[in-house]
């Protein structure tokens, strides 16, 4: 249904911060008319919401790689959605959009905030605001680009079995190095060894990391791709070769707080003469169309694997962050806000 003159938005507000994990009291839910664009504007209906772990940071009272979010106003949030009307000529009803639509219905943006994709036939729309965009650049460029790897090092990663962290493996495998994941469960370590064709799993909440780490890293490794930090971060870190790269691209057991990084770890970087390198994705930008035209033509061919988990409806917004934080996301974690051919 489109947005008639007088549509009503269903804006998700934050209204509190959380100290520790995210709950429904901490959203205000308004319903406040929907307004024209203006000039080089466009009316977007929302249809995808991204719900990366770092959502949870956007809620603190500091600033992370954007601003703190506002209290009381939208939530932020990393949307794809389908433009429903235009005042301006580079885009047309119909057209999918990426931007920062937020946590609501519908959004109104300059056309310079939001980027234009082409949907390729077979590939689910949902893959464009995820894999196929963000989560696959953030993988693809963190591992070559700060890991530098050669073939034949060994690479152990983290939250493997997660959107970013499949996608590492694997692509980590296409460049010829000897991956180990590590995932919590038995079920996404058997997705990585069965689909994704990582041999070597390492059940985190079932097995000793350190000892199945020690077998499978006997001359210790390469490059480390850091997701989630604590104690298992230190037992990879303990383990890093001479010229050892770690690429620290998340710390997701720490954004809800609580969790604290043992420091005596980090003479290892002294002791071998290696290195730890936080990146942003957004650093990548310039390498985007390619990146994603490799990894579309990967996903097309059936050599690259990935997940994504779809919750209906904005009201679940809390419930998609709990599942992220619990682990219980297996891949991506979306919720769906609009069907598609929603204009
Ligand atoms: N640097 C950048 O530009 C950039 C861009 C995008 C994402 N990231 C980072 O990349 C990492 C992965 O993000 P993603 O979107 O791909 O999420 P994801 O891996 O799909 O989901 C998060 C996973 O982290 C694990 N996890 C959650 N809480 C945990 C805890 N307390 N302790 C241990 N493990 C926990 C869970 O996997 P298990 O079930 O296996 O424990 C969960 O499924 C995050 O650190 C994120 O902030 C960075």
């Amino acid at each position: 249904m489109s947005a008639g003159a007088s549509a009503i938005n269903t804006q998700w507000r934050l209204a509190s911060r959380p100290t520790g994990e995210v709950g429904r009291e901490h959203f205000e839910v308004t319903h406040s008319p929907l307004p024209e664009p203006g000039e080089g504007e466009v009316r977007v209906r929302n249809l995808y919401l991204l719900i990366p772990p770092s959502m949870r940071l956007w809620m603190n009272e500091k600033d992370t790689y954007f601003p703190a979010q506002v209290l009381g106003e939208v939530m932020t949030g990393i949307t794809l959605g389908v433009v429903e009307s235009s005042r301006d000529p580079s885009l047309a009803p119909g057209d999918y959009v990426n931007g920062l639509g937020g946590c609501q219905e519908w959004s109104i943006a300059p056309v310079g905030h939001l980027q234009k994709i082409q949907p390729r036939p077979g590939v689910p729309l949902a893959a464009y605001r995820s894999v196929l965009d963000v989560q696959g650049l953030t993988a693809y460029c963190g591992l070559t680009e700060i890991g530098k790897p050669r073939a034949g090092e060994t690479l152990v990663v983290t939250a493997a079995a997660g959107s970013v962290g499949s996608l590492v493996c694997q692509i980590g495998k296409k460049l010829g190095l000897k991956v180990v994941g590590i995932a919590g469960g038995a079920d996404k370590c058997a997705w990585l060894r069965d689909e994704c064709g990582i041999e070597n799993v390492i059940d985190y909440k079932h097995e000793d990391v350190a000892a199945r780490l020690d077998a499978l890293c006997p001359e210790g490794i390469d490059i480390a791709y850091e997701n989630v930090g604590g104690p298992v971060m230190d037992m990879i870190i303990e383990r890093l070769r001479n010229k050892g790269r770690v690429v620290l691209c998340g710390l997701v057991s720490s954004y809800n707080g609580g969790v604290t990084q043992n420091t005596a770890s980090l003479m290892q970087l002294v002791n071998k003469a290696a290195r730890m390198e936080g990146f942003l994705v957004s650093e990548y930008l310039h390498r985007y169309d390619e990146v994603i035209a490799t990894l579309q033509d990967w996903a097309a061919d059936g050599s690259l694997k990935y997940r994504i988990e779809v919750l209906d409806g904005l009201d679940k917004i809390v419930e998609a962050m709990t599942r992220v934080f619990h682990g219980k996301n297996q891949g991506v974690q979306l919720v769906k806000i609009a069907q598609e051919g929603t204009q």
